[in-house]
């Protein structure tokens, strides 16, 4: 998979907080290895030898710009690792990106559909696209996780709908992963044997993201402190993990040191230990994949099919 002058080119995003920060620590202090982070705004630092470039995935202008300047950095160079991770954790109805749409759903899936998409030509063959996911976006582990798409009111939310609040966040990650489901089937991704894999953290302690409120994290705090342990006694899905562990093994994920068994895509953290279960019924309705995947076209700006 590494490239002939034997270095390795990874692109993030997601990797200025929480578990990210651990994996970019981690990937970035491998030998022959270029690590550029896709990151917002001031207050974040990065390992040294990191390069930034400025992405606001709330924009999708910002998006196209951040995948043009990768192409002009690399120049020939190709992309060994694509690993996209920046997510927020729920938005108001009123929360909009800067195109219009629901702001996590354009955070957490249109930016990164985009960007994957745009950044797909400079994969090497043999390369990896890695999408964070969530557990979260499975019915029988959340029960307001969805049973069919509503991407109407997904990508425009409704006061109260599905499209806001813990809901928009669940939606985002069930589009996340359904996303990479789409993406493993592409003829392209599979002639250039690219593997693609989406990746589910588990609960993981600290919420650090700069768009979580006082309260979210106040709450998110109390639930990791009392309600979790308790609960994961009987349900191993809500044992917490810590931003370190879940943080090394994206950056296992990444590089290639777990890799799932042939024919899975999706390695889900249980009791901080891979595992590789099935994603949700919907995820894996191939209508349904395909219809996210065109709605989604749509709403970037791209054409449907990848030839065109
Ligand atoms: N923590 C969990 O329990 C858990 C469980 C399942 C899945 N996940 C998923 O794992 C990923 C990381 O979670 P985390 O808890 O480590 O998150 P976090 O600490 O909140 O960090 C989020 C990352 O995304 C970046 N980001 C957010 N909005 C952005 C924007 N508009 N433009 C560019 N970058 C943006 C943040 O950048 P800044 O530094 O600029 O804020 C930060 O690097 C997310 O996709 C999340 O959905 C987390």
């Amino acid at each position: 998979m590494v490239q002939s002058d034997m270095q390795r080119v990874v692109i993030m995003t997601g990797a200025t907080s929480g578990f990210g920060a651990r994996t970019l620590e981690v990937i970035s202090t491998q030998p022959n290895t270029r690590v550029i982070i896709g990151a917002r705004g001031s207050g974040r630092t990065a390992p040294p030898g990191v390069e930034i470039i400025p992405l606001d995935l709330e924009s999708l202008t910002s998006v196209r710009e951040f995948a043009h300047a990768v192409r002009r950095q690399l120049g020939d160079t190709r992309i060994d690792i694509l690993l996209l991770n920046a997510g927020i954790r729920g938005s108001d109805a009123g929360q909009r990106s800067a195109e219009g749409y629901g702001l996590t759903f354009a955070v957490n899936h249109l930016a990164h559909y985009l960007l994957a998409r745009l950044l797909l030509p400079c994969i090497t063959d043999g390369g990896r696209l890695v999408i964070t996911s969530s557990n979260m976006h499975n019915p029988p582990i959340k029960r307001i996780a969805p049973k069919k798409l509503d991407l109407e009111e997904w990508a425009h939310p409704t006061e109260n709908g599905s499209g806001t609040g813990i809901r928009s966040y669940v939606v985002s990650k069930l589009c996340n992963l359904m996303t990479a489901l789409s993406f493993a089937r592409l003829e392209e991704v599979k002639a250039r044997q690219i593997s693609v894999i989406a990746f589910n953290p588990g609960l993981t302690g600290g919420v650090s993201g700069r768009d979580a409120s006082a309260l979210q994290k106040t709450f998110f705090w109390l639930l990791a402190h009392t309600i979790f342990p308790l609960v994961g006694l009987f349900r191993p899905e809500f044992v917490m993990n810590t931003p370190d562990h879940s943080g090394k093994k994206l950056a296992d994920v990444a590089v290639g040191t777990i890799v799932p068994p042939p024919g899975r895509i999706y390695v889900s953290l249980l009791k901080g230990k891979p595992t590789f279960p099935d994603p949700s019924e919907l995820a894996r309705n191939r209508e349904a994949q395909d219809r996210l995947w065109c709605e989604s076209a749509v709403m970037v700006g791209l054409p449907i099919d990848l030839d065109q």
